[in-house]
């Protein structure tokens, strides 16, 4: 079975809610395919005011991160049942950015994949080298010990819920998109790795997206490629037309 293309958009600390239910209401009104999944994943206070503005629409919804208590004293956090009755349908964990300015590790994330599956959402695990480490060819020894960490102790059922976005560290922000060769082949040693974790269906039904500077220029190419199943865009999905593009091009 193939495996449908998801398009997300990570809003990341941008836009207020008015800004980001006017950007939900342009990508909606713009988008022309039912043949892939678009997402949008903006800031915690602009969750359900833009579900809300997207119930009549495909578009999906999702958060940026989740605490792993359902509640308690933990101030400042937000919960995956939170973020459920906020119809919030996904959530990004571990993304290198948190793992670089929050102090997340693989322990953390761990905890946060088990929090969001029990919760019912979906979580897109984030993993990438630096450029340090890739030139350090340390690449597959990353990724490697971030899948591991991330995934520790998940069963097969629950594995095939997830979807991993590869998002080397030195493509986000930058402008240096990783090549669709380079993109391509990490994928693969994903996919191989949570075959040999889980099984070989688990890792043909799984979403591998890429991140990482995706533009409407290179989205095509991209998403051509065997083992890439999406995008999560950053900077150019904070521009109906930019995120637009990228969803026509892919
Ligand atoms: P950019 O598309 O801005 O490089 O960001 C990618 C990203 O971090 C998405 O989560």
């Amino acid at each position: 079975m193939a495996r449908r293309l998801l398009i997300a958009g990570n809003w990341k600390l941008h836009k207020t809610v008015e800004e980001a239910v006017a950007l939900a209401g342009d990508i909606a009104a713009g988008l022309m395919r039912d043949d892939l999944d678009v997402l949008v994943i903006p800031g915690f206070l602009s969750l359900e005011p833009v579900a809300l503005s997207l119930s009549a629409s495909p578009v999906l919804v999702g958060g940026q991160n989740l605490f792993w208590e359902d509640q308690g004293a933990y101030t400042g956090e937000v919960s995956g049942p939170m973020l459920k009755a906020c119809k919030a349908e996904q959530v990004i964990i571990a993304h290198s950015e948190r793992r670089l300015y929050f102090n997340e590790t693989e322990k953390t994330a761990a905890k946060r994949v088990q929090a969001a599956l029990k919760a019912g959402l979906t979580p897109l695990l984030c993993v990438g080298e630096t450029l340090g480490e890739r030139e350090a060819d340390q690449t597959d020894g990353v990724l490697e010990s971030q899948l591991a960490g991330g995934l520790a102790g998940l069963k097969p059922a629950q594995a095939e819920k997830l979807i991993i976005a590869y998002e080397p560290v030195w493509a986000i922000g930058t402008g240096q998109t990783a090549t669709e060769e380079q993109a391509n082949r990490a994928h693969a040693f994903i996919r191989a790795w949570l075959g040999a974790c889980f099984g070989k269906q688990v890792a043909n039904q799984c979403r591998i997206l890429y991140g990482g500077s995706v533009k409407p220029e290179n989205a095509a190419g991209l998403m051509r490629q065997k083992e890439i199943d999406g995008a999560l865009v950053g900077g150019a999905s904070l521009q109906a037309e930019s995120f637009l593009g990228i969803i026509e091009a892919a």
